[in-house]
């Protein structure tokens, strides 16, 4: 088998109804954080882990993704007109020269397993990596962001991997859950997967977050399957067919997610960067502080 992924699916092709009005008329992909769209930050972890092609899965709103990835020849110009070379710079740095986007447009959001199957005619034969955007991954400071850490397990394993996180047993709800036995560091083998069962039911708290590896044979096993939870085309339900010709196993990556499909996820996140941001940090820092103080100033009188 082909151990090197170069190819990457990002499903962008739901409703983003826990977002609306700001989903109304763009993909919340493009929901920024701080300065960057979550779709950004998802691609360069896509580069960082060796990836050039990056497939994308658009919906009916698809223009702002492919736009944000294009030449933006008007801006450019009036940007150089003005002599703002540092913006001008981070525009025309927004996606390396060596990385090819492509655009697959599901016609309906019949599930994330169907826009993933979308994306056959580009795979092709290939090992490939699903990232979902809204799932918004950091590595541990300093070490290697989560699908590079990913990618190298791959490597060495040959077998499909899900990116998986332990989870409070109450919200279970919210995930595909996995079952599984030991298999080497880092590493579980899946035994069974579940989408978003009850807590008093689920197997485990070992949920399956957005990011995926997977060998091409998953693509047979979506056409095979029905409609699952929801009544969608379930990427769970893929990965379970997908069990009985080969190992799957779990990834626990190292470092942090937050959930940007969610808004107390996405403030997290906002908070988090906002810190961590060359240009606002410290000042950022400063008023929360002050914010703080005053709050507990208030409490105590
Ligand atoms: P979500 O379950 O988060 O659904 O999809 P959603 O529609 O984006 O958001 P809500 O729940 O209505 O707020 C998980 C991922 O799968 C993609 C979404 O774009 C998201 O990245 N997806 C989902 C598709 O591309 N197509 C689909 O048919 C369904």
């Amino acid at each position: 088998m082909n151990t090197a992924i170069r190819k990457a699916v990002f499903p962008v092709a739901g409703l983003g109804s826990r977002f609306l009005p700001a989903t109304k008329a763009q993909p919340k992909e493009m929901l920024p954080i701080v300065d960057k769209p979550l779709i950004q930050y998802a691609v360069e972890e896509a580069v960082e882990a060796g990836i050039t092609e990056m497939i994308f899965i658009t919906g009916r709103n698809k223009r702002a993704i492919e736009d944000h990835f294009d030449k933006a020849y008007e801006l450019e110009a009036e940007l150089e007109a003005a002599g703002k070379q540092k913006l001008l710079d981070m525009v025309r740095e927004v996606i390396p020269k060596n990385v090819n986007c492509m655009y697959i447009r599901q016609p309906q959001a019949l599930g994330l397993g169907h826009a993933v199957l979308c994306a056959r005619p580009i795979v092709g034969d290939d090992p490939f990596a699903v990232l979902l955007a809204d799932d918004f991954m950091q590595g541990d400071p300093g070490g290697p962001g989560v699908l590079a850490q990913m990618t190298a397990a791959f490597a060495r394993e040959q077998a499909s991997l899900l990116g998986v996180q332990d989870v409070p047993r109450e919200n279970t709800r919210q995930y595909g859950i996995v079952s599984t036995e030991p298999f080497a560091e880092r590493l579980e083998k899946v035994n069974g997967i579940v989408e978003k069962p009850a807590p008093e039911s689920a197997p485990s708290t070992l949920a399956v977050v957005g990011r995926y590896l997977l060998t091409n044979r998953i693509f047979s096993c979506l056409e095979k399957i029905g409609k699952g939870a929801g009544g969608e085309i379930q990427l769970t339900d893929g990965i379970e067919a997908l069990m009985q010709y080969e190992t799957v196993l779990a990834y626990r990556y190292q470092g942090r997610r937050f959930d940007c499909g969610s808004k107390l996820g996405y403030l997290q996140a906002s908070v988090e960067i906002g810190l961590q941001h060359a240009e606002t940090g410290a000042a950022f820092a400063e008023w929360l502080a002050q914010r703080e103080s005053a709050a507990c100033g208030k409490s105590s009188t």
